[in-house]
């Protein structure tokens, strides 16, 4: 056996590649962010020859800067930003259009007239999920409506579609798959009978060849060309979206237990194990992953808007240069500031799913300035958390003592102290925080029996820091409803 697992984080705005040794230690690590495109209001893409461009320059970089010798990686596991939308042609190798990202808006149309044809409950009844530009349909739709009227012609036998595991699963092995996980995510997998379809393909004019095989998380995908991957033949052993690799991250296991990761966005996943329920109100039914063909489900609370309102204080607003800066500012706050930032740069997520809602700052004063506007982003991070905790408690009628996390943001104590405040919950930080990367590296690892099982998994787990509740019932209430009247003012303004 050899001595390591590599996962490839492809993140929404880096690739990093983490190497983590049998007890999970991360024994190297390289990052490189990529550019975003925002070519109109609520419009973002990426371009898919520069994602696959910075993976190389990563791997390079981790072979150069950290003396890793590939022939130690005893397999890989590819974790990915989920929906995110490309189709390239065979015959060219390259993307047909850009990358459209999940938080991309620019299909609203097309959702809003599969909800006027009445699709809402057999698209739900079948994937779990809303119709939502959020997933990748009505993206797929948009790609091939637009290229057509390029004028370009399109042979559909050489189009394939993938999210981005896809993509650079084809780059490096030429196989076309995808998992569950990211398969769950589209809007046409039929995540009851485990398979595309057909019925929905049909109903949104997608061809079926466009799309990939899906197979287990856990899974031999394919081996590395090595005239792609530095002369090296390794096995790519898992697939997993993000938020339900570091779901496994964290060792959710038993249905119950549930987590949070601070990225881009913030994204509540419970597991549910063998029992998918339809949520009634506004969280998602999703797969959490399959090994050896036994399905676990998750319910999720998917935030559109979390690290990157901090990102927008940093560059937009640039009152902090760096993110981390947020959490001295922000402690420059009154106390009894009053300001409420509802962050719906992107509409609004779980539980709410407005697409046409803005960001909103509410209750500035003569005395607000740069460190209550910073105060009250991270407080909507919170804030936004706690209105997805609430619909899980309350579907799953059970009570949330624990929420496990991790992410950038979970580094900011005050965040996190807040989020146990206005939560009431205990909050447990992970000890490795590349949570997303562990877990496919333990998927990657169990398919060659690097690990043995999920039990030895568990042993591993180890939590940095835990924060606890503070705040007064009263306190924490008085809050917590002036950020839902907040939330209804800025569904108002329109
Ligand atoms: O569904 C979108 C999600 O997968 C993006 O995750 O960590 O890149 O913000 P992240």
């Amino acid at each position: 056996m050899k001595k390591y697992i590599l996962a490839l984080d492809l993140g929404t705005t880096s690739i990093r590649a983490i190497v983590f040794d049998k007890s999970s230690n991360i024994i190297a690590k390289e990052q490189k962010e990529f550019t975003q495109f925002f070519p109109y209001n609520g419009w973002v893409e990426q371009d898919g020859k520069e994602i696959w461009q910075t993976l190389q320059t990563v791997i390079a970089n981790l072979m150069v800067n950290q003396h890793i010798d590939l022939a130690d990686i005893e397999s890989i596991g590819i974790t990915n930003q989920r929906e995110t939308t490309l189709i390239w042609d065979v015959t060219t190798g390259l993307p047909i259009y850009r990358a459209i990202v999940w938080q991309s808006m620019q299909t609203n149309d097309i959702c809003e007239t599969w909800k006027k044809n009445g699709y809402e409950e057999l698209v739900k009844s079948k994937t779990g999920l809303p119709i939502n530009p959020y997933f990748s349909a009505s993206k797929i739709r948009w790609i091939l409506d637009h290229v057509k009227k390029s004028s370009k012609k399109l042979e559909i036998s050489n189009l394939r579609f993938g999210t981005i595991d896809s993509w650079i699963l084809w780059k490096l092995t030429g196989e076309h798959k995808t998992d569950v996980s990211n398969a769950s995510r589209t809007m046409l997998y039929n995540i009851f009978d485990l398979c595309w379809d057909k019925q929905l393909c049909e109903t949104f004019g997608i061809d079926m060849q466009l799309l990939p095989e899906v197979c287990d998380s856990s899974y031999l995908f394919a081996k590395t060309n090595p005239n792609v991957f530095f002369h090296y033949e390794i096995p790519i052993c898992a697939i997993a979206g993000d938020q339900q690799a570091s779901m496994f991250g964290h060792g959710c296991f038993e249905p119950g237990i549930v987590k949070n990761t601070y990225g881009t966005g913030c994204f509540l996943l419970m597991n549910i194990k063998d029992k998918p329920y339809l949520s009634q109100n506004g969280l998602l039914t999703t797969i959490a992953w399959s090994i050896d063909g036994v399905v676990d489900y998750a319910i999720e609370g998917s935030i559109f808007v979390g690290g990157s309102a901090v990102q927008w204080l940093r560059d937009s607003l640039q009152i902090i240069t760096t993110s981390v800066e947020s959490e001295s500012l922000a402690k420059q706050a009154k106390e009894d500031h009053g300001v409420f930032f509802v962050p719906a740069f992107v509409g609004l997520g779980s539980p709410y799913w407005d697409n046409e809602a803005k960001g909103t700052i509410f209750g500035l004063t003569r005395g607000a300035g740069k460190a209550e506007i910073a105060r009250a982003t991270l407080d909507s991070i919170a804030y936004q958390t706690r209105d997805v905790l609430e619909v899980i408690a309350e579907e799953s009628k059970q009570e949330i003592h624990r929420l496990r996390v991790d992410g950038g943001a979970s580094e900011n104590e005050l965040l996190m102290q807040f989020q146990a405040d206005i939560t009431n919950t205990d909050i447990d930080v992970a000890h490795i925080g590349e949570t997303t990367a562990l877990g496919v590296a333990y998927l990657a690892g169990l398919a060659t029996g690097f690990w043995k099982n999920q039990q030895e998994i568990l042993q591993y787990r180890q939590v940095k820091k835990s924060y606890r509740g503070k705040m007064s019932e009263i306190n924490r209430n008085q809050l917590y409803r002036k950020w839902k009247k907040a939330v209804a003012a800025t569904i108002l303004f329109k």
